[in-house]
């Protein structure tokens, strides 16, 4: 059910990445797969029950090295989803000079939203 909901995020992503140029859809599309992540990340974080069964069934380094990598770009994801919001928001009033800056941290956040995705898999193998 999570990858399910995880799946909708990045989709939601990939449509306001293609339509980069359409205001219209570009930002309800990003706002939206936002609002999905940022539910995820706190449903996550506050059930206890998962994190508890993920530490138990962690069974070797390697696991634990992935579980860490996963933690590591998911929280480098939240914070350039607040980057990208804020320069989103400047761009929207016409300050033009966010535009290099949006443009450039989107690919950044699109590389760790990918790799939370791929890694999310390995990671739920263990719960
Ligand atoms: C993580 C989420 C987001 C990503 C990855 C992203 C990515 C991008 C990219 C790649 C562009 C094209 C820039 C260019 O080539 O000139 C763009 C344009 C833009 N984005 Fe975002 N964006 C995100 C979220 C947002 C949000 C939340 C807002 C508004 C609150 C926003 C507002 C805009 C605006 C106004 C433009 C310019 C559109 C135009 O050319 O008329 N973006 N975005």
């Amino acid at each position: 059910m999570l990858i399910a909901i995880s799946t909708l995020a990045v989709l939601l992503i990939l449509v306001g990445w293609k339509y980069k140029n359409h205001r219209t859809v570009h930002i309800p599309a990003m706002s939206l797969a936002f609002l999905i992540d940022l539910g995820l990340l706190l449903y996550i974080e506050l059930n206890r029950h998962a994190i508890a069964t993920l530490q138990k069934n962690m069974s070797s380094g390697a696991d634990e090295a992935l579980l860490y990598f996963h933690v590591t770009v998911s929280a480098l994801m939240l914070v350039l989803y607040f980057v990208q919001i804020g320069t989103g928001i400047r761009l929207a009033k016409g300050r033009e000079v966010s535009r290099v800056f949006h443009r450039n941290a989107a690919v950044g956040f699109l590389a760790c939203r990918l790799l939370n995705y791929i890694t999310s898999f390995f990671v739920v193998s263990n719960l």
